[in-house]
């Protein structure tokens, strides 16, 4: 068989990704060049900064990439080199002109989901804080966004009230029980609103899924305004396909607006995933149910948009209190009958749109290959036992 060409190498090296900034090593303009000698090959890669700790990562990757797809090379031999300054500014320039939202991109390692509702007041951030306290506790790396920038409350509820700090160009978010949060309401003070235009409320929300230091989490939760606005239609546009819950109550008026809600993020291209009816009813000392607004809204709203009920969240002062103290209630009374419907609906959404695999999983070839003779030895001395 012939030796690969260079332009063969240098396609197997294209589908080997930095992984870090997720992209292909020649999107990045990381191979600098490749040499053919016999059956060995050389290759030299400009790493984005000098040390890089990724030094390992690549003289492991590349010669098991390459020896693996073209059997005739015998030996690869990496040389690393870094990028001048200019050329790591022009590469980061043109990764963020490319790329608005690092979450649009399908090898985004997150799972957003948006929590919308028809009308306010349902309770959609109360259940956008839980679910998210609720996620991590789960042990999953969780961010929330708070995309309610003319109501914005997720601060308040989370008890956050330092602003962030921003390193080289990148917002650094806060993180209350383990949960990374941006909210307009940590940048602006509650007395002095911001008025937003179209233009500028885009903007801003790209500016916050493309220029926080969200470091990839499983999951990103973003609380939206209520109505069927422009910040979906924003958010639909720098992440397409996320999933979206809707939070409703049981009244058929509230239903009819939250269905609205439905259709419009179907439309728009989220991916409606469920729905969690709040205030659902209140249990009162005697034990029964009392469904004050009405029964059977989250429901029907969830036949209708043909997606499952996640939990029917009761109405509790509880609830309340913790929320207005800046301390979610699934953390802070676990037992409780609200705290438990919400973790239900947390543990729900996970079996809906599970945690996308890891790239260590993505990327099927072993960080440290071990030596085949290795691993035989071992088989053989666990078969004698
Ligand atoms: N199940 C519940 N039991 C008792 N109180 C609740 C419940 N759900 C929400 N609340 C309270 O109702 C109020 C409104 O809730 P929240 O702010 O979460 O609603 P929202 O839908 O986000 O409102 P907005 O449209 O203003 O953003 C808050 O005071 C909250 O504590
Ligand atoms: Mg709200």
């Amino acid at each position: 068989m012939p030796m690969p060409t260079q332009e063969q190498i240098s396609g197997v090296l294209g589908e080997i990704q930095d992984p870090e900034l997720h992209r292909g090593l020649n999107d990045l303009n990381m191979v600098r060049g490749i040499k053919i000698d016999g059956s060995t090959v050389g290759v030299l890669i400009a790493l984005t900064i000098p040390g890089c700790p990724l030094k390992d990562y690549f003289h492991t990757v590349i010669p098991a990439k390459l020896k693996e797809t073209f059997p005739e090379v015998s030996e690869v031999v990496v040389e690393l080199t870094s990028m001048t300054e200019e050329e790591r500014q022009a590469l980061i320039g043109g990764m963020k002109k490319e790329a608005p939202a690092p979450f649009a991109r399908s090898d985004s390692r997150t799972q957003v989901i948006a929590v919308g509702s028809g009308k306010g007041g349902v309770g959609k951030s109360t259940t956008t804080v839980n679910l998210a306290a609720s996620l991590a506790k789960l042990g999953h790396s969780v961010g929330l966004l708070d995309a309610d920038v003319w109501g914005f409350s997720i601060p308040r509820m989370l008890g956050i009230h330092e602003r962030p700090t921003v390193v080289e160009d990148m917002i650094m978010p806060p993180e209350m029980f383990g949960v990374k949060v941006v909210s307009i309401g940590l940048f602006t003070n509650e007395d002095n609103p911001v008025v937003w235009r179209g233009p500028m409320l885009h903007k801003a929300l790209q500016q916050f899924l493309a220029d926080v230091h969200w470091d990839e989490p499983e999951y990103l939760l973003i609380d939206l305004p209520p109505g069927t606005g422009d910040v979906s239609i924003s958010i639909a546009q720098f992440v397409p396909g996320a999933a979206m819950v809707v939070v409703t109550t049981p009244q058929a008026v509230a239903e009819k607006v939250a269905q609205r809600a439905g259709f419009m993020a179907e439309k728009t291209g989220l991916k409606v995933t469920g729905v969690i009816e709040n205030m659902s009813y209140f249990r009162g000392d005697d034990g029964k149910e009392y469904r004050i607004f009405g029964d059977g809204g989250g429901k029907e709203l969830a036949n209708r948009l043909g997606v499952p009920l996640l939990a029917e969240v009761p109405i509790d002062m509880e609830l309340r209190e913790f929320a207005d103290k800046g301390a979610p209630i699934v953390l802070q009374a676990p037992h409780s009958e609200v705290a438990q419907s919400l973790d239900r609906a947390a543990k729900e959404l996970v079996n809906l749109v599970p945690p996308k695999p890891k790239p260590t999983k993505r990327i099927s070839l072993p960080l440290m290959p071990q030596p085949a003779g290795n691993g035989h030895q071992h088989a053989h001395a666990h078969h004698h036992h």
